[in-house]
């Protein structure tokens, strides 16, 4: 997505998604007209097919004729217990898919164009379809795939399709599907006038196989699906908007990934360039060698600190053996050892010549 294109989809909140208008409120056994708004297509390529996928239990349908473009009503073959009878005829079939084709190239809708296709319906009694009939936060759901045609300029052949067909919510899910595009949908109810000639006890309308009352206050719940429809366009609108910037911050991401990659192998050339410094710059090995000094020399200041703190403690603990330890030395170094004469030679380096320590060394007091 352009970024202006993704600016005005946040400053407008404007809807991304194919919807039915309105939703809500529909009726069983009863007409009503609703508009397929289709957004805008794809960038760099116009629209010249629609495709919409009419739920089973719609008994019929009729498209608004649009300018430039053909329509195309197709018809399933009904199972038994949904046909019923009209003016005293038998009818075995009802409307699948509605397609509208683009006349010519120049029909073909603009990517930044919207489109709002009028329909009218006339809607059933019988629904037994659980992937197209739900019931999604309490409301019976049928669920209208669209299917949208993309063109290269000036062609009319379909290169490119965008399905909404993540049909079928249920519970309090979200409109957004798991997987795929938001699928269009329809909220209704039942209605006292879906009765039935051969179970007579039957009143409203057959949902998976159980009959549904009418509601005691229609309009009530009318009211509750407009609401929530509204809530769902809003819900749909944000995930969309989250979706791009979660797509945009993701290209951020990759992009500064291959920035650091690029400086990982500059750092890789200048360390390679430098393995004989000659400019001031300090290479690894000295860093290494530096840090070695640098321990070693800690070490051994950390031995004096040792010794020196354990010399004070003697010095407060036992002052008497202190002061001994210190006399021992010097009563070694000074009496004990003799200096260098004829008579006693230099003691070689494993110590062989020294004479072993008096027994009793000659005591020098400590003022
Ligand atoms: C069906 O719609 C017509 C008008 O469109 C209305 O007069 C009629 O009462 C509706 N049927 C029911 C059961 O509400
Ligand atoms: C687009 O969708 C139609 C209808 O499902 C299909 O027949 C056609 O092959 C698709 N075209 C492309 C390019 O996917």
């Amino acid at each position: 997505m352009r970024p202006s294109a993704f600016l005005a989809l946040l400053a407008t909140g404007a809807r991304a998604h194919v919807s039915l208008v309105p939703a809500g409120g529909h009726l069983a056994n009863n007409r009503s007209a609703l508009v397929v708004r289709i957004p805008h297509g794809v960038d760099g390529l116009t629209s010249s097919r629609f495709q919409i996928n009419v739920p089973a239990g719609v008994r019929s349908v009729a498209p608004e004729d649009l300018r430039g473009w053909s329509s195309e009503i197709r018809m399933r073959a009904l199972p038994l217990e949904e046909q019923y009878s009209s003016h005293g005829q038998p009818v075995t079939t009802g409307p699948e898919t509605i397609i509208y084709t683009a006349d010519t190239p120049d029909d073909t809708l603009p990517n930044p164009n919207l489109l709002d296709i009028t329909i009218s319906i006339y809607l059933g009694c019988v629904y037994n379809d659980p992937n197209v009939h739900t019931i999604w936060k309490g409301q019976h759901t049928l669920w209208w795939g669209v299917e949208v045609g993309h063109s290269l300029p000036n062609t009319i052949a379909v290169s490119q399709n965008t399905s909404w067909t993540g049909c079928g919510r249920t519970g309090n899910e979200l409109w957004d599907p798991p997987t795929g595009k938001a699928c269009p949908y329809l909220f209704f109810t039942s209605a006292s006038t879906c009765i039935y000639p051969d179970d007579p006890a039957a009143v409203g309308m057959k949902w998976l196989g159980t009959i549904v009352p009418a509601p005691a206050n229609p309009s009530a719940v009318a009211t509750e699906q407009h609401v929530l429809e509204v809530v769902n366009e809003e819900l749909l609108s944000y995930s969309e908007t989250q979706r791009a910037q979660l797509k945009s911050l993701e290209a951020r991401v990759d992009s500064s990934e291959k920035a650091i990659g690029k400086l990982d192998d500059d750092v890789d050339e200048l360390q390679k360039g430098s393995a004989a410094p000659t400019d001031g710059t300090i290479d690894r090995a000295e860093l290494n060698q530096l840090f070695a000094l640098a321990s070693a020399s800690m070490a051994i200041s950390t031995l004096l600190v040792g010794i020196l703190v354990g010399a004070c403690l003697l010095r407060v603990l036992a002052p008497g053996a202190y002061t001994r330890s210190l006399i021992s030395v010097d009563a070694i170094e000074v009496d004990a050892f003799p200096a260098r004469t004829a008579t006693h030679p230099l003691p070689n380096d494993n110590g062989a010549g020294y004479p072993s320590k008096p027994a009793s060394a000659p005591v020098v007091v400590v003022a």
